[in-house]
């Protein structure tokens, strides 16, 4: 039986062939038609029949356009036609995808899933709205990640500021060896040139084993985050909260130190004040590694040029510190909004910066900044770029602002319907495909990808951090 398709509308076909010809969900297929006409299409819906005694094989897809692709976007104008249908082969997938990135830079993710030569591009235009990673622990997620980040790097000019609660990207200004890339010496030459103008705007801050402390001044923290960061409420509070505006309305600089909000309580006889000096005593604020001194915090240290910033919460010593931190740097980037200079706030394991349902006040600000940003980062062109294995515990205004969907292995049936459902720009077919996704596969959808692809990411370029645990401890003897 030959394998034959039919369009009505120019934009999808149906096709029927033999279970030996059949071809998977989410594959490509040149459909010739009328005067050797040839069009790409993408399989998205297969299913097998009796038929007689034998099985026939149906589906659909969606018609991607042209070949050669010189111009996809000015395709056919829509009609019916019918035509044969074949798999494409890798020459045919890369010339359609090499077009269509248009103006756009285009980021080298890895290549396309069962055609290892033909490169997976990214629009990185499409990085100008929001992005949203998603996967399952072991998925491939945090590597995916740095590959975006290191070709973002690379290919645009786009400022990164990272919230790394693991430690993973603490070395993104370090190369790999060149065997560790699969890159031939001058491509990898060429390369690490790129990479050292770059290195000298990534700026790491974290614990004591970073090489930059990550501090805040806590007289520039917004005086609500002041006020969380020690637990007092206005009402249930009153007298405490009290005493303590009027104490910091008595340091003379604005931006006080917590050793000057300790020292005015010191110098003070009224009760309350002194109630407030006990609490900052009693929960341990004072002792917290994140509270600069004089001149030592992020936006003190932070040169003007700079390209890339991480936070790396893996390093300070306790979860708290992080969710001080993290709701700090965000005010922060938001301060700086109208500047209007194109950035990317990435955040990884984003169910603990920005939940649906935080468990505490300084978690609670951290996602309304990140909640904000959603909402009207775009306008002053500052993007979110999340990370998260959990997407139904990241809040729900974030998740329904994303554009663009970056999906990895997910077993989870729930969170693939859900998925479906939230992301309706990525084809559902595909996304159901998760399930069946091997380590560092995934389908990319949205701005970034206005033909859904699926993929398997490249190599990094650069030295992961934060590596897993040793499993090495099960070798045989
Ligand atoms: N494309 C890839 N090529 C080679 N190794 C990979 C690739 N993707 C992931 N890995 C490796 O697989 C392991 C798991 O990947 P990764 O840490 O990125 O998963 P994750 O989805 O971030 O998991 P978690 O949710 O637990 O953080 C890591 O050791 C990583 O180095
Ligand atoms: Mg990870």
């Amino acid at each position: 039986m030959t394998a034959s398709a039919y369009s009505i509308d120019g934009r999808t076909f149906t096709f029927e062939t033999s279970l030996d010809q059949a071809f998977p969900t989410g594959s490509y297929v040149t459909l010739t038609g009328p005067e050797d006409h040839v069009r790409l299409g993408q399989v998205l819906r297969v299913s097998v029949e009796a038929d007689g005694g034998g099985r026939v094989v149906t589906g659909r897809g969606n018609l991607l356009g042209d070949l050669p692709a010189a111009d996809a976007d000015a395709a056919a104008e829509p009609h019916a036609f019918e035509a044969v249908i074949a798999a494409a082969d890798h020459h045919a997938v890369a010339s359609h995808f090499g077009a269509r990135t248009g103006s756009s830079a285009a980021l080298a993710l890895g290549s396309i899933q069962r055609m290892p030569a033909v490169p997976a591009l990214l629009h990185a235009k499409g990085f100008g709205r929001h992005t949203f990673l998603c996967g399952q622990s072991g998925s491939g997620k945090t590597y995916t990640l740095g590959v975006v980040l290191e070709r973002l790097l690379l290919e645009t000019d786009i400022r990164i500021a990272t919230i790394d609660p693991n430690s993973d990207y603490v070395n993104l200004e370090s190369m790999r060896p060149q065997a560790d890339t699969g890159l031939p010496g001058d491509e990898y030459e060429a390369l690490a040139t790129r990479f050292a103008s770059e290195a000298p705007r990534i700026h790491v801050f974290g614990g004591e084993s970073a090489p930059h402390r990550l501090r805040a001044t806590y007289g520039r923290l917004s005086f609500r985050q002041q006020t969380m960061v020690l637990g007092l409420d206005p009402i249930a509070d009153a007298e405490e909260y009290n005493a303590f505006v009027r104490t910091v309305r008595s340091i003379e600089t604005p931006e006080y130190t917590l050793d000057d909000v300790m020292a005015a309580v010191r110098a003070s006889f009224d009760d309350d004040v002194r109630r407030v000096g006990l609490r900052i005593q009693n929960l341990g604020v004072a002792d917290q590694s994140i509270w600069a001194g004089r001149e030592e915090a992020v936006m003190d240290v932070l040169p003007e040029d700079w390209r890339m910033l991480v936070a790396d919460l893996g390093s300070l010593p306790s979860a708290q510190e992080g969710s001080i931190a993290a709701a700090a740097l965000l005010g922060f980037l938001w301060e700086q909004r109208h500047h209007r200079r194109p950035l990317i706030v990435v955040i990884d394991e984003a169910h603990n910066v920005c939940p649906q349902d935080p468990i505490d006040a300084n978690q609670a600000l951290a996602t309304e900044h990140v909640v904000r940003i959603a909402g009207e980062g775009r306008k002053y062109g500052i993007y979110l770029l999340l990370s998260t294995q959990r997407p139904s515990k990241v809040h729900r205004n974030v998740l329904s602002q994303c554009d663009n969907l970056l999906l990895m292995r997910m077993n989870s049936a729930a969170d693939i319907a859900t998925l479906a459902e939230t992301f309706s720009f990525a084809p559902t077919p595909l996304v159901e495909q998760a399930a069946g996704f091997q380590l560092g596969e995934g389908l990319a959808a949205g701005k970034i990808a206005p033909d859904p692809l699926l993929f398997k990411s490249g190599r990094r370029f650069t030295v992961e951090g934060g590596s897993d645990v040793s499993s090495r401890w099960a070798d045989p003897r």
